[in-house]
């Protein structure tokens, strides 16, 4: 009576007429409002979190996890609001996304998560138990055996309330026994879990380890060819993106993430990286691709930052404010010939549109040439003695400031400095 994940899947260009997905279709998965959520101090509105949903949507996340509605009355609405208004719409290319709930392996939770997500077009449950010795011995305190019958008759729960879309999650994966996982895993799939997501809930794995894992879990276990495989990196030890990319290369095809990486403790990987990588670098990776517009990656990111409260650092990979800046004079030569001597994207690829046209940042490292076109941007058209004049005094107010602003260069053009 179960139907398979397949024609459960929201539509997109990519789905041939039947709705079977490309196998190497890689599903985004955004859990911002969930895992990203709870980051600490990261607390956001009900209009906030309807705002970051909406801009998921036009990013053309496929799934989004939009809460927790167990813990606490606002989740629920909250996550009930975006499945109405989100889950209800299509996007610019016509795909309208899965709404997801996470629940523990509870009847309470999984009620609550139904009641808020049925409101979708395509609702999900994402239930979840822990499957590793230290969890289950000190967190759970139940046997193997307790915690697959569980884990089975949760997610069988789950399916008799009329949810078609299942998702099950054995927490702390990384560090739990592969033939454990081979067996409640296979159990789910029977109970009718149509995406089976694979959380290296501490960060502890690298990549060659965790990309062994999801192609050890694809190989063993029984009747996993039906299901989805996912993937979910927390990044401790900062491989979660890595880890992330081993996975969809050893055969995952839902990958979840947050915009800017935010999340518990060192937060999740992070979808611009993981999509952008995927973009640049698909074809390495056997052909994988996914769905997003990348053109709304900025906007989704300053968003985030704002209502979360997290600061992205100034280095962050893709959405950081220096990550397309050049500033050192070799790098800015290069950039003025041409801009693919340091730049592996093109920042208009993620939305960002730099007032500076050629990207680069005046400072005491930056060489005549940079100086000279950065001026004729702002309208000096200035060379010879006086151009060596004005550099010599530029770079003495370069050792004293980290960063030459055009307001500065305008004082300096304008402080008569080249008069004879
Ligand atoms: O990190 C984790 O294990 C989780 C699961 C609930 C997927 O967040």
């Amino acid at each position: 009576s179960q139907k398979p994940f397949k024609i459960l899947c929201s539509r997109r260009p990519d789905y041939t007429p039947n709705h079977i997905p490309n196998p190497n279709y890689v599903r985004i998965f955004d859990t911002t409002l969930r895992d990203g959520e709870q980051s600490p101090g990261a607390t956001m509105t009900t209009k906030e979190k309807l705002d970051i949903a909406r801009q998921l949507a036009k990013l053309g996340v496929d799934i989004i996890e939009a809460g927790f509605p167990a813990s606490s009355e606002a989740d629920l609405e909250a996550v009930k609001l975006i499945a109405q208004e989100v889950g209800n719409v299509a996007g610019e290319d016509g795909h309208v996304p899965v709404i997801c709930g996470l629940a523990r392996c509870n009847k309470n939770d999984i009620d609550k998560s139904w009641e808020a997500v049925k409101h979708a077009r395509f609702p999900r449950i994402h239930t979840f138990i822990a499957t590793s010795e230290i969890h289950m011995m000190y967190k759970l305190k139940m046997t193997k055996e307790q915690v697959v019958e569980k884990a089975r008759s949760m997610v069988a729960y789950a399916r008799s309330l009329g949810c078609n879309d299942v998702e099950f999650s054995p927490e702390d994966a990384g560090r739990s026994e592969r033939e454990f996982l081979y067996e409640i895993l296979s159990e789910v799939i029977k109970a009718g879990a149509t995406t089976l997501n694979i959380p290296d809930t501490v960060g502890y794995n690298w990549p060659r380890e965790f990309g062994q894992l999801i192609a050890d879990i694809k190989a063993n276990t029984p009747g996993i060819e039906n299901v989805v495989i996912s993937t979910h990196c927390q990044n401790d030890l900062g491989l979660s993106t890595a880890n992330t990319l081993e996975g969809a290369y050893n055969g995952a095809r839902q990958l979840e993430v947050t915009i800017n990486g935010i999340g518990e403790r060192a937060g999740n990987a992070s979808l611009e990286e993981v999509v952008m990588t995927l973009k640049c670098k698909g074809e390495l990776l056997g052909g994988l691709y996914t769905g997003i517009n990348t053109r709304h990656i900025v906007m989704a990111s300053k968003m985030v930052e704002e209502y979360s409260g997290l600061q992205v650092q100034p280095h962050k990979a893709i959405v950081g404010a220096n990550a397309f800046a050049h500033e050192s004079g070799i790098h800015q030569d290069g950039m003025l010939k041409n801009k693919s001597t340091y730049e592996i994207m093109s920042p208009e690829d993620i939305g960002l549109y730099r007032s500076n046209e050629s990207g680069l940042t005046l400072g005491k490292l930056s060489g005549r040439h940079a100086l000279k076109s950065k001026l004729l941007e702002l309208g000096y058209d200035i060379d010879g003695r006086e151009l060596n004049d004005l550099f010599w005094r530029f770079k003495s107010v370069a050792e004293m400031k980290k960063v030459i602003t055009d307001d500065d260069l305008i004082a300096l053009v304008s402080d008569e400095v080249f008069q004879p």
